[in-house]
């Protein structure tokens, strides 16, 4: 469209979002990230966030998740401190406290992968919005919450950065449209409610859109059809918050996440063409690329 500046991502501008490590860093200078998510039955959705998150040089990661699935989940992500919140199957209204008392010591926090859709986790959403100054990170069924109406998504607006990462089935929930009229208007649509939520809006699929509040739009050039399996994703969602955590701004993150996962993929495809990696696969593959651009 006339009015939209577009860009289209390259290793030369990504290099320059990467987060500088100092000889005398630390796991409390890399920065403390909130991974909120899981329920039974997709407690993988918050392990492979996890790893996107570990992956992509996090220095703490705590993860809140409901306590019917929080030993599992500590067993499965041995380097996360996991906080089991209330909640037996899936998180309701009562993991709000949890979720601040640690988000309150954090630079960044994430929300969805593998919530499920309990309706009762809507009002914690809410005071997430409302409350919480540092970025924040909605995917997933965060999105189908607090889109469903009335949208919550207004509340965030001058309280704190806002990503949110759809693929195009939750960003027609959000537009309240048909995914035809989202995959027909990619550009468009990314552009116009990334302005008017105030978000940097990471629209997912063949070529991903980066949307800036501020109009501009970034093509990310990476990533092929072997992405197209589920969990990949969910990393997606924790490598953006591990970038977060480290300190870059919020539309960077966004787009240095989107690349990295992207050439992780585009990595393992040269060894096993365009089928039959997995998620867990582009998280452990990510700081082999982020070496090579650096
Ligand atoms: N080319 C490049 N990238 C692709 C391609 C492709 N052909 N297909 C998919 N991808 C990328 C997307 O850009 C995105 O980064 O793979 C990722 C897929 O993310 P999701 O669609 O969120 O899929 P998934 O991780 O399986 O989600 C798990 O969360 O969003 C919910 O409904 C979803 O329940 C599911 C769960
Ligand atoms: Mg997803």
């Amino acid at each position: 469209d006339e009015g939209i500046s577009t860009f289209v991502l390259m290793d030369d501008d990504v290099r320059g979002l990467l987060p500088v490590r100092h000889l005398k860093g630390h796991k409390g200078t890399h920065g403390k990230g909130i991974l909120v998510a899981g329920s039974k039955g997709m407690s993988g959705a918050a392990a492979l966030a996890g790893r996107g998150a570990l992956r992509s040089g996090i220095g703490l990661l705590q993860i809140v998740t409901p306590e019917g699935i929080a030993e599992g989940v500590d067993k499965s992500v041995i380097e996360a401190t996991v906080w089991s919140a209330p909640g037996e199957d899936s998180l309701n209204e009562e993991a709000w406290p949890v979720i601040l008392r640690q988000a309150e010591k954090a630079q960044a926090v994430a929300v969805g992968p593998g919530l499920s859709q309990n309706s009762q986790f809507r009002a914690v959403l809410a005071e997430i919005l409302k409350n919480l100054s540092c970025p924040v990170v909605l995917d997933a069924d965060a999105l189908n919450l607090a889109g469903s109406e009335p949208s919550l998504l207004s509340l965030r607006n001058g309280r704190g950065p806002l990503i949110l990462t759809p693929h195009p089935g939750e960003m027609a929930r959000l537009c309240q449209c048909s995914v035809e009229t989202i995959e027909g208007n990619r550009l468009d649509m990314a552009v116009a409610k990334a302005v008017e939520w105030e978000a940097v809006v990471v629209l997912k699929g063949a070529v991903t859109i980066i949307a800036s509040p501020d109009g501009r739009a970034f093509f990310n050039p990476t990533g092929n059809p072997g992405l197209g399996t589920g969990g990949t994703g969910d990393v997606l969602t924790g490598s953006i918050l591990a970038w977060l955590a480290q300190g870059v701004p919020p539309l960077e993150a966004a787009c240095l996440g989107v690349y990295l996962h992207g050439k992780a993929a585009d990595e393992l495809a040269a060894e096993f063409g365009w089928s039959g990696f997995t998620a867990a696969e582009v998280a452990d593959q990510l700081p082999k690329v982020r070496r090579t651009i650096e």
